[in-house]
């Protein structure tokens, strides 16, 4: 179907604004690529920069999913989930920058915000995997720990609260990008040598 073709493409574009490159190099003159663990995200953006800068990267990467997905669902609400989903693939393969960029846990975060404002109506989309994201970064000082159990919590309480199977489907691959996105995290998190957070 067209729609979907057309959602597709937007969130990719959308998805593919690096904000973690952007951000580093108008406002610091810094590539982040090329410092801490060289992602495109706002856990490196803040490691590198500093708490102004994650923040403002992480608004950008939400910000971006959510147009797409606000966009599409203007005009069908099937290809708004494909959109999202597409945005979060974008992030991570990014057409404008040389297809390296982040690890979609922002842009999670953006997909379940506007899926849930603008189609399911269902704010546990984003408080159950936030709250399972806090307790696990407070317990474990790892964002990439804590962002890999939110993502297959926000999966399985799709799962089991929604019977719409596209969203089921689509949370469910943005879940298996994540945990593939991760793959190097999950490597030094095994064998103790991870990044953790200094304040908390
Ligand atoms: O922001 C993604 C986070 O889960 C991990 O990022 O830079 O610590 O690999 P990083």
């Amino acid at each position: 179907e067209l729609n979907l073709l057309y959602g597709v493409v937007i969130g990719y574009l959308l998805g593919s604004i690096p904000g973690a490159l952007f951000i580093g190099k108008v406002f610091y003159h810094t590539d982040i690529r090329e410092y801490g663990s060289g992602n495109l995200g706002g856990s490196n953006a803040g490691r590198v920069l500093g708490k102004k800068a994650a923040i403002a990267v992480i608004a950008i990467d939400i910000g971006k999913v959510v147009l797409a997905v606000a966009l599409c669902s203007l005009f069908d609400q099937e290809a708004s989930i494909w959109a999202g989903l597409a945005a979060a693939f974008g992030h991570c393969y990014p057409l404008f920058a040389n297809f390296k960029g982040g690890k979609a846990v922002a842009t999670m975060f953006g997909f379940l915000l506007s899926t849930s404002i603008f189609t399911f109506r269902d704010g546990l989309f984003v408080i159950v995997p936030l709250v399972v994201f806090l307790i696990v970064l407070y317990l474990g000082k790892m964002v990439s720990l804590a962002s890999i159990f939110a993502s297959l919590t926000s999966t399985l309480y799709i799962a089991i609260a929604q019977d719409n199977l596209s969203i089921t489907i689509a949370s469910c691959l943005l879940t298996v990008l994540i945990i593939y996105r991760h793959r190097a995290n999950i490597g030094r998190i095994a064998n103790g040598t991870e990044n953790k957070v200094s304040w908390l």
